[in-house]
């Protein structure tokens, strides 16, 4: 039986799992592997540490669907939605920019939920704390080692981490791309910025007039929303949460520097912008060293092969773009090729 190893428990990793099990002929042992301590990677949602209930969207904010993708991506949206796991935004964004025929969704039970959907229905192994340090060609096998525990052996490799990630991994794997594919990879580019998740009590209210607000006058904070409320589950026994999206300089700014000052930096900044706010009963300031695609690799159809026997494909937002739609493209691309190789 094909040995599938997928690196990266986020949406392409999900979506890439979900779609083999659809799509396979015959049997598969398919294992997702994931260096982060849950599913979502840059769609993750984040606990309050006192109430599990209390949950905060630190990645994605909210999923916009063009009359474009609408078309050509419907039945997954169809699907998503006919299970409650996407629900239209309802509530205001103020200073968002829409435009006409565009839908926008959000995910009640948080964003990582679409994930751990796929992830179910793809019946996979998944594993944390696997981060994967070194690929290796052995007897026509994929030698894979990660940072604790032994190496493994895989019969096909898909790889969905942010590209500069895949360039950092050693081993064989560093002579089988081509000096053009390196070149095509290294034009790949992200930019940085600082996610703040503020954990309130219940009970508490925050007296806005609006669910989310991008701000534009402020060299720190770039967006905040009151998670809870841009998800519709506003609830007296689960206490408000709060995510504050710093600007790109900021986030590049302060890349190196501790996380802890970086929080306390971004909480004086929000002082400005609502005063009095209570302390919250719990925190999560989470680095996104690459958050957003700003070069995504050229000519490249959605995925990129480094190798044929045994098969070994790269995917993610880096081959589209950094949205749902580009992730469930890069997805149905890599299923496309690996499909002549199972
Ligand atoms: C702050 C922010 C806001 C955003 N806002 C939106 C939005 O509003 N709407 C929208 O549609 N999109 C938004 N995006 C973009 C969207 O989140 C991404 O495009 C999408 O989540 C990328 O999914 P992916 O599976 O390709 O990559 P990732 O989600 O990055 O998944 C890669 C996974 O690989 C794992 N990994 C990395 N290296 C290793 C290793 N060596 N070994 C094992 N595992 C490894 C990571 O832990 C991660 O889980 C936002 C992103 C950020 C960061
Ligand atoms: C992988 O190959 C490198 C050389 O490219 C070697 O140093 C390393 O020990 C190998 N790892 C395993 C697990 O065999």
């Amino acid at each position: 039986m094909a040995r599938v190893l997928i690196v990266g428990a986020g949406l392409t990793g999900s979506l890439c799992a979900a779609l083999l099990k659809r799509q396979a002929s015959g049997p598969l042992q398919l294992s997702v592997w994931d260096k982060a301590e849950d599913a979502g990677g840059r769609m993750t949602t984040a606990n309050s540490p006192h109430h599990l209930q209390c949950t905060a969207d630190l990645g994605a904010q909210y999923i916009t669907c063009t009359p474009y993708y609408a078309k050509i991506h419907q039945s997954f949206y169809d699907e998503l939605l006919a299970q409650g796991i996407l629900k239209p935004l309802t509530s205001p964004i103020k200073g968002m920019v829409m435009k006409d025929g565009d839908s926008n969704f959000v995910a009640p039970q948080g964003v990582s939920s679409i994930i751990k959907h796929y992830l179910k229905e793809s019946g996979a192994e998944v594993y944390f704390r696997h981060r994967v340090t070194q690929i290796n060609l052995s007897n026509e096998k994929w030698e894979v080692s990660r940072e604790k525990g032994s190496s493994e052996q895989f019969d096909l490799l898909v790889l969905t981490m942010p590209v500069p990630q895949i360039l950092q991994l050693q081993g064989d794997i560093q002579n089988l791309i081509s000096e053009g594919q390196r070149q095509q990879l290294e034009s790949v580019s992200y930019s940085s910025r600082y996610a703040l998740g503020l954990f309130y009590e219940a009970g508490l209210k925050i007296d806005v007039p609006w669910a989310g607000q991008y701000i534009t006058s402020n060299p720190c904070i770039r967006f905040i929303s009151i998670d809870n409320k841009k998800r519709n589950i506003e609830s007296p026994d689960i206490g408000p949460s709060l995510v504050i999206h710093t600007t790109v300089p900021f986030g590049v700014t302060y890349l190196e520097h501790n996380t802890e000052d970086v929080q306390e930096l971004i909480l004086r900044q929000l002082e400005n912008i609502l005063p009095g706010l209570p302390q919250p009963v719990g925190t999560k300031c989470q680095k996104w060293r690459y958050s957003q695609v700003t070069n995504a690799a050229t000519n490249c159809p959605g995925q990129m092969t480094l190798h044929l026997k045994p098969f070994l494909v790269c995917g993610g937002d880096g081959f589209t773009q950094s949205n749902f739609d580009g992730c469930i493209t890069s997805a149905i691309c890599v299923l496309e090729t690996l499909k002549h190789h199972i």
